[in-house]
């Protein structure tokens, strides 16, 4: 066997524990003192061997890049691309991705929050989809307990299930403005036990609410002192409504921890759903077991879409996408001025996201729930909204979520024809 020299090592979590997944304690280890965040390591699933063969691709690309003429006889994949004019050619890149595209998010970091970040613990990944599922892998072991809101985006407790951890669903309304709080959280730890991790979004799906600095420091505050991973959502960082002055893209958990995780993705300010393509910021010690997982599960995150996501960071992509975020600002702005002659209930204030969130209200007594308001507007006017019950299993029945996404022209349709069926 060809001895690799250089960084391919095992990580050191490389001892694979005997015991078997089942004999995983139910219970969480419970802090006693000092650093409560040292108590808690990388999940044991997350201890597998790292795909040493994309850590090789990685460096090649590396040296590649740095002007060494390498032969590379390590991956497997078709040297022979296809002939131009038919397929695209695109090898795999490293598992975490490219250096550049992970120099480059680094640096949104420095230009939009004003905070350095290791390109190191970046890890790129398809979409934030992909990030949330190796982070709770990486993060989490069956029988974890984990806490988010509700309403809240439905994929985080989803994965969370699949994957065996025990989703702790906060209920949040107006009065918290459906975030959550240190006090909420130590009535789920009475309630529950003790807490693995706590995933929170500002701006939220579906409320679109967004958290002030002191409370999101107050959160992260409570999950470090209780040894807790604080897991932040930022894929809509920059579609905000509100003026919070140098606060006002949203603030990163990251510029307040350096040990919080964070998560994002091309999809949302950058419109760029469809390449499957997001990242997240590992705490140190998460990288190389994040990186085990990433190269077994993924290989490599798509490689095309790296490259082509290397021009997001330019200051002409930034007043683009600053300039789409009006127009949805405007879209936003035509839904709060007909909340009167819609005739629904309460809605979450709408800070960011592209996202209203409202109960029905009188509705409710002429359709029953949710679900079949939605179903009798797209039958009776062809106008399409999500009902809550996604996103809120306990109160989503009594609510609809519309994406202002599609634009001034379609918001102001919809809203005409919303009124019109209505009566
Ligand atoms: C809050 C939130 N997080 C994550 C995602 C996943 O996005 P993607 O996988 O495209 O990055 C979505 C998609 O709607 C979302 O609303």
């Amino acid at each position: 066997m060809v001895k690799v020299p250089g960084p391919f090592k095992t990580p050191p979590s490389i001892t694979l524990d005997p015991k078997p997944l089942a004999d995983v304690p139910d219970a969480p280890l419970t802090p006693e003192s000092g650093d409560a965040r040292a108590m808690r390591s990388a999940s044991r699933r997350s201890e597998i061997p790292v795909f040493e063969v994309m850590q090789i691709t990685d460096e090649v690309a590396r040296r590649r890049h740095a002007g060494h003429d390498v032969v590379s006889l390590c991956a497997g994949e078709p040297s022979a691309r296809p002939a131009p004019g038919t397929l695209q050619p695109a090898g795999y890149t490293g598992p975490l991705g490219t250096t550049p595209l992970r120099e480059a998010i680094a640096g949104h970091y420095r230009d939009w929050y004003g905070v350095e970040v290791d390109p190191g613990r970046v890890a790129v990944t398809t979409g934030s989809s992909g990030a949330f599922q190796l982070v709770f892998l990486t993060a989490f072991d069956p029988g974890d307990r984990v806490a988010l809101v509700s309403p809240g985006y439905p994929a985080y407790r989803n994965i969370l299930t699949a994957l065996g951890v025990h989703v702790i669903e906060i209920a949040t309304g107006p009065e918290t403005r459906y975030q959550p709080t240190p006090q909420l959280l130590d009535e789920a730890v009475r309630e529950h036990g003790d807490l693995a991790g706590l995933i929170v979004a500002s701006p939220a799906n579906p409320t679109g609410t967004m958290l002030a600095r002191s409370e999101l420091q107050s959160l992260v505050e409570w999950c470090s002192a209780k040894g807790a991973r604080f897991i932040s959502d930022e894929i809509y960082h920059g579609i905000t409504f509100i003026d919070a002055g140098p606060d006002s893209r949203g603030v990163s958990a990251v510029e307040l921890d350096s040990d919080a995780i964070v998560i994002n993705s091309f999809s949302k300010y950058w419109g760029m759903t469809g390449w499957r393509l997001g990242w997240a910021l590992l705490p140190e010690d998460m990288v190389a077991p994040f990186e085990a997982l990433a190269s077994n599960f993924a290989l490599s995150p798509p490689a095309p879409a790296q490259e082509l996501a290397m021009r997001a960071f330019s200051p002409e992509t930034y007043a683009e996408r600053d300039s789409v975020v009006q127009g949805f600002a405007k879209a936003r702005a035509l839904i709060l001025d007909a909340e009167q002659s819609l005739n629904w209930g309460p809605a979450a204030p709408s800070d960011g996201a592209f996202y209203y969130y409202s109960e029905l209200g009188p509705q409710l007594e002429r359709f029953g729930d949710s679900s079949s308001y939605a179903r009798a507007l797209l039958e009776g006017a062809d106008v399409a909204v999500v009902p809550g019950g996604d996103f809120d299993p306990v109160a989503g029945h009594r609510a609809v979520r519309l994406s202002y996404a599609a634009g001034e022209a379609a918001v102001a349709e919809a809203l005409d024809r919303i009124i019109r069926f209505q009566g």
